[in-house]
């Protein structure tokens, strides 16, 4: 028997019992095994933490994600990987942006979090020498901020984050060149919430609430990205990730804005795409 089955049996059927291999709580007990260093203790307090709950970025501090290691903890959401799709592609937005327009380019965030995500695309955008000229990160979460600040300053990213509903705190004049968003996709207030009673409901019940669920139904954000876009900024492309709403809510939107489009995001994704 390997050394993790060793302990997690000796730790106990209450705990052992909940760790079924080839499960999610495999992988997560795992990792944590592997970070506490052979300290048995440790490992045992951050498995019941995790039972109960928690997720294992919460518990460690970190988060992984586009191969770098961010700063986490339970006030902003955790990056996830089929986001990565999504970054790809914006990345080729920006590509096509800089040529089109020929100067350097303004790039923000509406639902910034931890910072994650923007700090990826901002290493993506120098490793192809894109130039962009001022990074923006708004959410309407001040404490998923004050993470995403801990995330930039890492990053040795200069970035402006903004408290803000949507896009309202921006000012006209600062225009970006895009808007991106990979907003919250939960219906708090429907009967039949899609991920009730899935496993996901015990993850999005371990994020900020807000960076899950929607008032207002699940389209709600993207929704109002696009409307407040379209009024105050005309010029910015936007992108918005979508992958994880039903097709009904995905056509009821593209028939509400005319110039809406949605593109393949990766190879099995999706996004939402209004350009300039
Ligand atoms: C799914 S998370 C994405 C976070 C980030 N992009 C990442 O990958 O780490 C959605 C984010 O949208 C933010 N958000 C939700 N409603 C918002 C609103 N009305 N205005 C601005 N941000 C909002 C949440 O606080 C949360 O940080």
């Amino acid at each position: 028997m390997e050394t993790f089955e060793r302990i997690l049996v000796a730790c106990g059927p209450d705990l052992a019992n909940h760790v079924r291999p080839g499960t999610a709580a495999e992988t997560a007990a795992r990792m944590l095994w592997i970070e506490a260093g052979g300290n048995v203790d440790q490992f045992v307090r951050w498995l019941k933490r995790y039972l109960a709950g928690d997720q294992p970025e919460y518990i460690l501090g970190w988060q992984l994600f586009d191969g770098v290691r961010y700063h986490a903890d339970r006030r902003a959401y955790i990056a996830q990987d089929d986001s990565l799709a999504f970054l790809d592609r914006l990345v080729a937005e920006a590509q096509r942006l800089v040529v089109l327009r020929r100067r350097a380019l303004r790039i923000c965030e509406v639902g910034v979090g931890g910072g994650a995500f923007l700090c990826a695309l901002s290493r993506r955008c120098a490793a192809a020498a894109l130039p962009v000229l001022d990074w923006l990160g708004l959410d309407i979460d001040g404490a998923a901020l004050n993470v995403a600040a801990i995330n930039c300053e890492m990053a040795q990213l200069r970035v402006r984050l903004i408290e803000s509903d949507i896009l309202a705190e921006l000012e006209t004049d600062a225009a970006p060149d895009m808007i991106f968003a990979y907003p919250p996709w939960g219906n708090r207030f429907a009967p039949g919430d899609r991920f009730t009673g899935t496993e996901w409901e015990l993850f999005h019940r371990a994020l900020p609430q807000i960076s899950c669920y929607v008032v207002g139904g699940e389209t709600r954000v993207h929704e109002e990205i696009l409307e407040q876009a379209h009024r105050r900024f005309p010029g910015s492309e936007v992108h918005i990730f979508n992958d994880y709403l039903p097709q009904s809510e995905i056509d009821r939107v593209l028939a509400l804005h005319p110039n809406l489009m949605v593109e393949p995001c990766g190879p099995s994704m999706t996004a939402f795409a209004k350009r300039g």
